[in-house]
């Protein structure tokens, strides 16, 4: 055998594995077997050989240089393997560490309210309306039965605006009420509408007082519709917000555009009617005003008082949340702090 390929095939597989890094092995590779290595040299050689002599150191390179490309492949594969290791290492990531949590944003508890709210009535086949923040005198009184000289109109706390024809006595609505107007002059009965919103008071701030609050306006106008259907639908919709084992009960009020009125309360979640600071003692919540709707209502919008009937109702949505959540200053609504916001998702 010739001399240098037996040097190579002693010494070479000792340097392939000493090889450490895949950078080292390629270089191993390019020495031993590789275009300037003595393998490649010695098959230039060949042709300047006799041809008798040929097969046999033919055969001999073929050997020497099979063996060490065996060798590199599976050093290779180990030094591969090695590194795909270390990658894996250093990528690690350690579930262990403590998260660090992005601040999830939720829906503010207005909002939220109203939401549910929406969705008891959707759920017994009511449709949701919106309407106007600023609206005309006619709409949020007139059509209301509550003509210029009646005394719940000259009560202060309308805001009026400065815009339009003076005559159309241009106001911050007071109520989502004149909703019930416009959606009857736009829709034929029969009507099962809720409209939530935003209403307007000239009011000081106070616990339960706020300029600006929610409102979410109920009516239902068809044939035959009695005061039955009214506390039936409310009970419902006060067992589905507050829970199954809530009681409710009407007192007689005035509104002037239901006859008869009522204001309904509801049994305190948290003293079921006993007394305690939740409710402010008499265990009792007043949430929503309500009523069987006054025929004069039904003339202002050209329906017929004798082929129909309807009730109506009016929820305050702020009150109602802070009921539900035993928050005791309107204020915590408004103020935007976000630990008090965060803490209804
Ligand atoms: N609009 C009334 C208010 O703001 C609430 C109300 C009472 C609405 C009786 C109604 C109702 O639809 O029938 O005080």
């Amino acid at each position: 055998m010739d001399s240098r390929l037996s040097d190579l095939s002693a010494s070479a597989p000792a340097a392939i594995d000493a090889a450490d890094s895949l950078e080292e092995l390629d270089a191993v590779e390019q020495r031993t077997i590789g275009r300037t290595s003595p393998v490649a040299e010695l098959r230039r050689s060949l042709a300047e050989i006799p041809p008798e002599d040929r097969p046999v150191l033919g055969r001999q390179i073929k050997e020497v240089a099979d063996e060490l490309t065996d060798l590199i492949a599976r050093r290779r594969a180990v030094l591969e393997a090695r590194a795909e290791a270390a990658l894996l290492e250093a990528d690690r990531v350690d579930l262990t560490l403590p998260a660090v949590a992005e601040p999830v944003g939720t829906h503010h508890l207005i909002t939220s309210s109203i939401a549910e709210l929406v969705d008891i009535f959707t759920g017994l086949g009511y449709r949701v309306a919106d309407g106007p923040e600023v609206e005309t005198g006619w709409y949020n009184f007139d059509a209301l039965n509550t003509p210029p000289d009646h005394p719940a109109r000259a009560e202060s706390d309308t805001l009026y605006v400065d815009y339009g024809d003076p005559a159309d006595e241009m106001l911050l609505r007071t109520q989502t009420s004149p909703m019930q107007a416009r959606y009857m002059q736009q829709h034929e009965p029969p009507v099962y509408v809720v409209v939530p919103g935003r209403v307007f008071r000239n009011e000081a701030l106070d616990p339960t007082h706020s300029p600006v609050f929610y409102q979410v306006e109920g009516l239902a106008v068809d044939e035959g519709i009695t005061l039955g259907d009214l506390k039936g639908t409310l009970a419902h919709f006060a067992r589905e917000f507050f829970g199954p084992g809530t009681r409710t009960r009407f007192r007689p009020h005035f509104f002037p555009f239901t006859e008869p009125s009522a204001e309904m309360d509801v049994s305190c979640y948290a003293c079921d009617g006993s007394g305690c600071r939740v409710c402010g003692g008499p265990g009792w919540i007043e949430i929503l005003g309500c009523g069987m709707v006054d025929p004069a209502v039904f003339e202002a919008v050209g329906y017929d008082p004798d082929a129909v009937t309807g009730f109506a109702f009016g929820i305050g949505v702020d009150r109602l949340a802070m009921a539900r959540h035993g928050i005791r200053h309107i204020r915590h609504l408004w103020e935007n702090d976000v630990r008090v916001l965060g803490q209804f998702r």
